[in-house]
C-alpha cells in the first residue's frame, strides 16, 4: 500500500495505510530487525536540529539493513543557491529514498514532485507526520483503543504537532480539544481537514481558549514547546502569551484519568511542570521510544517488498 510512495503529511494516508503501520509496529517491536533496507542507502537532509528524528531513523534504517548518509542543510550546496529540484534530482540518482527536515513545507512538496525516490517529511514548519503516528500508536499501545477517546492539547495550537495531530486524530476517530490564546490556533485549511475526516470517523474538534475546557474528561493532554524551531525572534511575545497553558499539577487535577504526553524536547518550567514530565501518568519516554519502531514501519513499507 505505501510501497514507493512518499509521506509528507499524515492527511496523505488512509486510515487502512496507518493501521498496517501500527500492525507492523507491534511486530517489529517483538522482532526488532529485518532485511528490507538491505542494499538500500537514504539521506538524511536536516536543515534544523535533531535528536530524536535523526537517531531513531538512523538506528532504524541500520537495523533493517540499509545505510544512511547524514547530510547537513548548510554543508550542502542548497544552502548557496542549488534549486530544492536539482538537489532532489540528483540525490535521486544516489541514494534510495529521502528523509528530510526542512523549514517551509512548499520545499518538502516541491522536493517530492522533483525526487524520482521516496521522500519522508523529518519536520517541517507545518507538519511532523512521523510524530503524529508514534502518537497514536503510542495511545493504542497504553489505552488499547483510539475511536472515542479525547485528546486534549494545550498550548501553541498553530504548529507542526498539532496540525500532525489534528490529521491523525480526525482520521482514526479520536476527539480532539486545542486550547490555545487567541491567534494561536491551528490553521483553517487543517481545521477543514479535520471536519472533511471527520465525516467518516465522527471526531470532534474543540477549539478553545481556556486549557481547562480542553483538558476535562481527557484520556490524553499533551502539549509541545511555545517557540518552535524558526520562531526564536518570536519568542518573548510567545512566552508570554502561552504562559497560562503551562500543563501542570493545577491542570491535570480537571483529567483525572489523563495520561501526559510530550513530543520532545521539553521545556521544563514553561510548556510542562517538572514534576508532571517525571510523575506517574507521564508516558514521554515511551512515546520517544516508538519513534525508532514506528519509523522502522514506515521505512519498511515504504522502501521493502512488502
Ligand atoms: N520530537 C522530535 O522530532 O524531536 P527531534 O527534534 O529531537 O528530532
Ligand atoms: N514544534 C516543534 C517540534 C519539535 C520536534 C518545533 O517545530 O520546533
Amino acid at each position: 500500500m505505501l510501497a514507493g510512495k512518499d509521506l509528507l503529511s499524515v492527511q496523505d494516508l488512509s486510515a487502512q495505510e496507518i493501521k498496517a503501520v501500527f500492525d507492523r509496529t507491534r511486530a517489529f517491536k517483538r522482532r526488532p530487525f529485518g532485511t528490507q533496507l538491505k542494499n538500500k542507502t537514504l539521506v538524511m537532509l536536516f536543515a534544523k536540529p535533531s535528536t530524536r528524528t535523526r537517531v531513531s531513523f538512523e538506528v532504524g534504517i541500520n537495523q533493517l539493513g540499509g545505510d544512511d548518509i547524514y547530510l547537513e542543510f548548510h554543508d550542502a550546496q542548497v544552502s548557496r543557491g542549488e534549486t530544492i529540484a536539482d538537489t532532489a534530482r540528483v540525490l535521486s540518482r544516489y541514494c534510495d529514498g529521502i528523509v528530510a527536515r526542512l523549514f517551509a513545507h512548499a520545499d518538502l512538496v516541491e522536493m517530492a514532485a522533483t525526487a524520482d525516490v521516496p521522500v519522508i517529511n523529518g519536520l517541517t514548519d507545518l507538519f511532523h507526520p512521523c510524530q503524529a503516528l508514534t502518537d497514536l500508536f503510542t495511545i493504542e499501545e497504553k489505552l488499547g483503543r483510539l475511536r472515542g477517546l479525547k485528546l486534549a492539547f494545550v498550548g501553541d495550537g498553530n504548529n507542526n504537532i498539532t496540525h500532525s495531530l489534528m490529521h491523525a486524530c480526525s482520521k482514526l476517530g479520536v476527539h480532539l480539544a486545542v486550547a490555545s490564546p487567541k491567534g494561536y490556533g491551528p490553521r483553517p485549511e487543517v481545521v477543514a481537514d479535520f471536519r472533511k475526516n471527520a465525516a467518516t470517523t465522527g471526531a470532534q474538534l474543540w477549539l478553545v481558549t481556556d486549557p481547562v475546557q480542553a483538558a476535562t474528561g481527557a484520556d490524553v493532554v499533551y502539549t509541545d514547546t511555545w517557540v518552535s524551531m524558526g520562531e526564536e525572534a518570536q519568542a518573548a511575545a510567545r512566552e508570554r502569551a502561552l504562559r497560562p497553558y503551562q500543563v501542570n499539577r493545577q491542570l491535570l487535577a480537571h483529567a483525572p484519568r489523563a495520561l501526559v504526553m510530550h513530543d520532545l524536547p521539553a521545556h521544563r518550567g514553561q510548556e510542562i511542570a517538572s514534576e508532571v514530565m517525571d510523575g506517574p501518568r507521564s508516558i514521554i519516554f515511551d512515546q520517544a521510544e516508538n519513534r525508532l519502531h514506528v519509523e522502522k514501519a514506515l521505512l519498511a513499507l515504504i522502501f521493502g517488498k512488502g
